[in-house]
């Protein structure tokens, strides 16, 4: 799959998750095999640009390219002008957010609110677009509600203006998560656009990606929620596509590496308070596969300082492993 000049061999993408997929677990993931990944949504109002949680955001250092930022927002101006800045940063991709289902988002007329005006949707597209020398993405939803799946037009708008690539996420806006993604939406949008096209919405594995893939002619896959839990999964996806050995769920030895290897990059990458906070989450998602005990779960997620985090970990995974090698 190609986007503008670059060239995605395996195409399995990490989604932008805001709060998760920061630049620690996109880097870990693109290690463990995903084929791309883009970074969580930058607001793109200027006054927001020096919150310590936008300067975290817009750090690509280190990181392996083409580096994707996301912007989102409303204003077609400060839009484009988000994507000058962003691009001046260090970024090779723009992707728009008309996705993000979140209220706080909404009511500003962001994200996925967008779809109910085209006008402002073309606006939006259009003005990016032609603001920055390089390709802009769009990732977006099937429509607002179920009166309103106008992803075909929101498409066609998109191809009209220059956009280089849409990921489409079976959802309406007033779906949130609730019940299955739908992919017929993508089938419609893949006859109506000849954009490369990216599928979004409940992909937890190589047999479901190749069932989207082959219902709706997309180029490629996105995982969002799935990887949460199993950063290797867009790794493993991508190597059963390709007819790779599936490298199977990493043993308890190799999780707690896995798991280390984010935990002491997050401590490197916010300092140790921050880091610490924003280990806690993926360590209670990363474990709820070892089933923890509440009692144990409650001391490894309390601590207060990065060698005691690291340190429960080992003693954590010390315990299961020698429970697995004696089984
Ligand atoms: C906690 C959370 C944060 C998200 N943040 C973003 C975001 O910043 N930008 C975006 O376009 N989508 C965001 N999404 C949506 C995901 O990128 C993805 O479209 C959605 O989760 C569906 O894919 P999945 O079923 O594989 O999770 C977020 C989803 C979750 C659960």
């Amino acid at each position: 799959m190609r986007i503008g000049p670059y060239r995605f061999d395996d195409p399995v993408f990490l989604a932008p998750m805001a709060g998760i997929t920061d630049k620690p677990f996109r880097m870990l993931c693109r290690t463990l095999g995903a084929g791309h990944a883009i970074s969580e949504m930058v607001g793109s109002r200027p006054e927001l640009r020096d919150s310590a949680k936008s300067r975290s955001r817009i750090d690509h250092r280190g990181e392996r390219g083409p580096v994707h930022v996301q912007i989102a927002g409303s204003d077609p101006d400060q839009m484009a002008d988000a994507a000058r800045y962003n691009v001046d940063l260090g970024a090779d991709l723009i992707d728009i957010n008309m996705g993000c289902p979140a209220k706080k988002v909404c009511s500003k007329l962001a994200g996925s609110s967008l779809l109910r005006d085209e006008a402002l949707v073309a606006a939006i597209l259009e003005r990016v677009a032609h603001a920055v020398s390089v390709p802009v993405t769009l990732k977006t939803r099937t429509g607002w509600d179920a009166d309103c799946r106008n992803i075909v037009s929101v498409g066609r708008i998109a191809e009209s203006v220059g956009i280089a690539a849409i990921t489409l996420h079976g959802r309406t806006r007033n779906d949130f998560y609730h019940g299955s993604a739908e992919h017929d939406s993508l089938r419609r949008l893949r006859d109506a656009v000849s954009l490369p096209l990216v599928a979004n919405g409940d992909i937890r594995s190589a047999g479901e990606a190749r069932a989207v893939l082959a219902q709706t002619g997309a180029d490629a896959v996105m995982i969002g929620r799935a990887a949460r839990s199993r950063p290797w999964l867009p790794g493993r996806i991508a190597a059963v596509l390709a007819g790779r050995d599936d490298p199977g769920e990493p043993e308890p030895i190799r999780k707690r590496d896995i798991l280390r290897r984010l935990v002491a990059a997050q401590h490197a990458f916010y300092g140790e308070e921050r880091g610490v906070r924003m280990a806690r989450k993926h360590i209670g998602w990363q474990l709820e596969a070892f089933a923890p005990g509440a009692e144990e779960r409650r001391i490894i997620l309390k601590a207060a300082h990065a060698r005691e985090q690291l340190a429960l970990l080992d003693e954590f995974f010390e315990r299961r492993i020698q429970l697995s090698q004696a089984a």
